[in-house]
């Protein structure tokens, strides 16, 4: 009988735990056995490792996080660490392992495949910057998250003529800032993709008050040069020249930690699925994503390294409403 695993890491992205009860559940509808690797890399070096039945997985997958726990792991970056996580797997008979997570993950997950240890990635984390798919595992709860937050802050904002900055998660990639910017009609989006000096954002605020607007609401990438924090010193530092008050808040890890909407769960369970079709087919040291909706793999040589490019037509669109 063929006995898979599965592991959650990097940081965690709602809908994970969709993904794991489905690698499960088609797994031993296929007839196989499928472990639980616990807390990503580092359970997997250490051996922590059970066999997962249909029940372990029941009730989870309206729940945010990981059952299996995830984390970042610095040992599983040599060499000594990935073999010991190898051999671990092979004691166990375990033939092919189910890697869910982000960039880092796959990263990680490559190396192994490298070694000649199947893997299958399963994309998923809140940044959307993981090349071969076009979203990924999170996202969408993480935006509406995000945008519930910024809906908010635009009624004080209004009730007090102020002007907030609100800084939102990616990493290095601004696609959460540009779609909750525009979901949430923000005055200004900053993101890491496009550099802008604090002088300009300030004369889009001032040009929002003198549209007549009651508030300006600007959404910033956290990975953007002058993050909120930087605009909000500059902002301060020139307050009675610039002749506006601002207010920041940085959303954190609160984008991270909600409920899988039904679009994750869904993509979550497809994508789980796929994994388990791929090592079905033997394709294994691939990605699985959703590219123009249809479950997709890709090769991680094509996977690891690249860039996944941002559509900044979005940003053209989201200036020509900001009036
Ligand atoms: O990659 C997901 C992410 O939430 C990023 O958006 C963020 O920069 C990072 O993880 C935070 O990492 P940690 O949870 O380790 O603080």
């Amino acid at each position: 009988m063929k006995r898979i695993a599965v592991l959650t890491s990097g940081g965690d992205a709602p809908g994970m735990n969709a993904a794991i009860r489905a690698v499960v559940r088609t797994g031993i509808y296929k007839g196989w056995e499928v472990y639980g690797v616990q807390h990503g890399y580092q359970g997997l070096i250490s051996g922590d490792i059970r066999p997962l039945g249909n029940r372990d997985v029941g009730g989870i997958i309206q729940q945010g996080g990981t059952i299996l726990g995830s984390a970042r792991c610095p040992d599983f970056e040599t060499l000594e660490g990935r073999q010991k996580a190898i051999d671990q797997l092979k004691q166990r008979g375990i033939s092919a392992l189910v890697v869910i997570g982000g960039n880092g993950s796959q990263t990680g997950a490559y190396e192994l495949n490298r070694m000649g240890f199947p893997v299958v990635g399963v994309a998923s984390t809140i940044d959307n910057d993981l090349f071969g798919s076009d979203i990924t595992i999170g996202v969408d709860t993480a935006l509406n998250i995000a945008l519930e937050a910024i809906d908010r802050l635009k009624v004080t904002a209004s009730s007090h003529h102020r002007a907030f900055l609100v800084e939102v998660m990616g990493r290095k990639c601004g696609y959460l800032a540009l779609m909750s910017g525009i979901a949430g009609g923000a005055e200004a989006i900053v993101i890491p993709e496009i550099e802008i000096h604090p002088e300009d954002i300030a004369s889009e605020i001032r040009r929002a008050y003198e549209r007549g607007k009651a508030h300006a609401l600007i959404v910033v990438a956290e990975g953007a040069k002058y993050n909120a924090q930087a605009l909000a010193d500059y902002f301060k530092q020139h307050q009675e020249r610039l002749g506006f008050d601002v207010r920041t808040t940085t959303l954190g890890h609160v984008q991270r930690g909600g409920a899988p909407g039904a679009y994750d769960r869904i993509l979550a369970t497809r994508l789980g699925a796929g994994a388990t079709d791929a090592i079905a087919r033997e394709e294994t040291g691939v990605l699985v994503g959703m590219i123009r909706g249809q479950i997709t793999t890709t090769p991680y040589s094509d996977v690891v390294g690249q860039q996944k490019p941002l559509d900044l037509s979005l940003l053209d669109l989201s200036k020509s409403l900001e009036q």
